[in-house]
């Protein structure tokens, strides 16, 4: 055992230096740790719907219990083409298109790591979820940040500099990922903001890779617009998504991407030898999903907007000053009114002190600074685990005025 110890580092390849373990993870470790509430990471703590169960039962009940087709069980390939062209007027076909992966986390590193090289760039918007920097580093790509600016009051917009976008683009970038309602900050890219990137795209002959895993979770009117559905951005998107929050089953782990047929072929390989598939029964129950009727997307949204309408309120009486979302179900927050020296030893506080447990603002950042005076929290939660979420929270704003 010790040499091992004393070895251990010649054993680890230079890849994982670069990054760190996931913080979202973590946080959730902490919050069980703390017995807190886990506003951290984000999966419902309510049931997934009840005919989609009972779809992925049925499915075990029929043995469909043996690898699926190493791309998708042909029937949720169906389904994924046939709803992205209703919904966005995308016309996909299934066959040469559509690759089903291990939730949208395999979709987006399958895709990397076959579109890559050693010495390209990725263009990322920051804050951004924290598996794109890791994503980028284990295909061998350098992430390259733009910066995405808080709005100056409660209801205004991140926004990004244009020319700062520009800038970011030269000969050795092979993609950008965007990703839109955006994960932490609640953005949902107009269309005006998608056509300056497809026009960077165009230009600079460049992919967008588009994680669209939170489209149907949108608020006060705002509308989701699919990259591939910009004139010209067929032939150089790939579109990643899910079921995991559309449908709230985060531990199923199904995702897929939708791209152009010669980049299916390249995720496709890659894919098969990293998992081979995704769970058969559940890509059964995914395509029973995806059939489901617009109610459901009507009500699934209407859902997050009361729980964001519960949240927001409380933190802002709690002393947070908070972005609001217009999409996903998160909630970005300034705590710089609190005093504390930085996020990290607010989320200390919050999970050990308060029993709520959010995501340090750093996490979200390539230099933690920008960061250190936020925190995310997420509501995808019942309306019971708000409710004592802020009850705890007040005791914060009491805790900054003894
Ligand atoms: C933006 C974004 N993409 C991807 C994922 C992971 O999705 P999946 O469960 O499909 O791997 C998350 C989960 O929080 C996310 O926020």
């Amino acid at each position: 055992m010790a040499d091992l110890a004393i070895h251990k580092k010649h054993f680890l390849s230079e890849r994982v230096a670069h990054f760190t373990e996931s913080v979202i993870r973590e946080m959730t470790r902490q919050a069980m740790l703390h017995d807190a509430i886990n506003l951290a990471q984000g999966f419902p703590d309510f049931p997934a719907p009840a005919e989609i169960k009972r779809a992925a039962q049925e499915a075990i009940g029929a043995d469909v219990n043996q690898y699926a087709i190493t791309w998708g069980a042909k029937s949720l390939r169906g389904a994924i083409a046939q709803q992205i062209e209703t919904r966005q007027g995308v016309a996909v076909d299934p066959e040469k298109q559509v690759t089903v992966c291990c939730g949208s986390t395999e979709a987006m590193i399958s895709t990397l790591l076959a579109v890559c090289n050693a010495g390209d760039e990725v263009v990322i918007f920051e804050p951004y979820y924290e598996n794109y920097g890791p994503d980028s580093i284990l295909s061998g790509a350098r992430p390259r940040f733009v910066k995405l600016k808080p709005p100056r009051d409660a209801e205004g917009e991140w926004t990004f500099d244009e020319r700062e976008l520009r800038a970011a683009f030269h000969k050795h970038t092979k993609a950008i990922i965007v990703n839109t309602p955006n994960n932490p900050t609640g953005k949902v890219f107009s269309r005006r903001e998608l056509e300056l990137v497809r026009d960077l795209c165009v230009e600079f002959d460049v992919l967008a890779i588009t994680d669209e895993i939170y489209e149907h979770i949108l608020y006060d009117g705002s509308k989701h617009i699919s990259m591939a559905s910009l004139e010209g951005m067929q032939d150089r998107t790939i579109t990643v998504n899910g079921m995991s929050k559309t449908y709230s089953v985060t531990g199923w782990r199904v995702g897929w991407t939708i791209a152009p047929p010669r980049i299916t072929d390249a995720i496709r390989k890659v894919h098969d030898f990293l998992t081979v598939g995704a769970p058969a029964p559940l890509q059964e129950a995914g395509a029973s999903a995806l059939r489901l009727p617009s109610s459901y997307y009507v009500n699934l949204a209407e859902g997050y907007r009361r729980r964001r309408d519960q949240l927001v309120p409380a933190l802002t009486a709690a002393g947070f000053r908070c972005f609001l979302p217009r999409g996903a179900y998160y909630v970005m927050t300034d705590i710089s009114r609190f005093g504390f020296p930085d996020d990290l030893a607010f989320t200390h506080y919050l999970v050990s002190e308060i029993g709520v447990a959010a995501v340090p603002g750093s996490s979200f950042y390539r230099d933690p600074k920008d960061g250190e005076q936020q925190v995310r929290f997420a509501f995808c939660k019942r309306d019971q685990t708000l409710d004592e979420a802020a009850k705890r929270l007040s005791k914060v704003q009491a805790a900054r005025r003894s």
